[in-house]
């Protein structure tokens, strides 16, 4: 598998989802949101994402997470909404990937609406990022698979 793409999302103006199915259109697959089916696949880079919940990720993502198998080496990147601040959010998750092994790429945020605050976020510009973030992960991705596998090095001498 390329791409996986897994998500927690509870409001109901469901501000992750829209910002994991850009994600996840732009690689050419299909966000999951995150259930107690959901399967972990060895992919060229993992994306997990979640709003922020009183300073914290969805519980379910949580959960999740730590169910997962050691991925030592799979790559991953992170990706947040909020109405604040990402900065725990953000960090949980690192937590919790990096004890499985992964190896954080890259990660990103936006403003998601809630209730009257951050009014039409993510908006059609966080949108954009998001199809940025994307793609620049996973340029990112690939060029740190060349260093692994010294591919770069050999580019660099012909
Ligand atoms: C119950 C609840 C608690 C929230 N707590 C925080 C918070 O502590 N910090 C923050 O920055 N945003 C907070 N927010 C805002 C959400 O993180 C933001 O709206 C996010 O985009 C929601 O994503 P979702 O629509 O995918 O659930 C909260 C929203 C809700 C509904």
């Amino acid at each position: 598998m390329d791409y996986q793409v897994i998500y927690f999302s509870k409001s109901s103006l469901k501000n992750t989802k829209r910002i994991a199915d850009v994600i996840a259109g732009s690689l050419g697959t299909t966000a999951e949101s995150v259930s107690p089916e959901t399967k972990i696949k060895t992919s060229k880079v993992l994306f997990i994402g979640s709003g922020v919940y009183i300073g914290r990720i969805g519980k379910s993502l949580r959960e999740f997470m730590d169910k997962l198998p050691q991925m030592e080496g799979q790559k991953a990147a992170i990706f947040i909404t909020h109405g604040g601040g990402p900065v725990k959010a953000t960090a949980e998750i690192r937590e919790k990937l990096e004890e499985k092994g992964c190896i954080i790429i890259d990660t990103w945020d936006c403003f998601g609406q809630w209730a009257f605050f951050k009014r039409g976020h993510p908006t059609e510009g966080d949108m954009q990022n998001a199809r940025n973030f994307a793609q620049e992960t996973t340029r990112k991705a690939e060029n740190q698979a060349g260093v692994e596998r010294g591919e770069l090095e050999i580019a660099e001498q012909q």
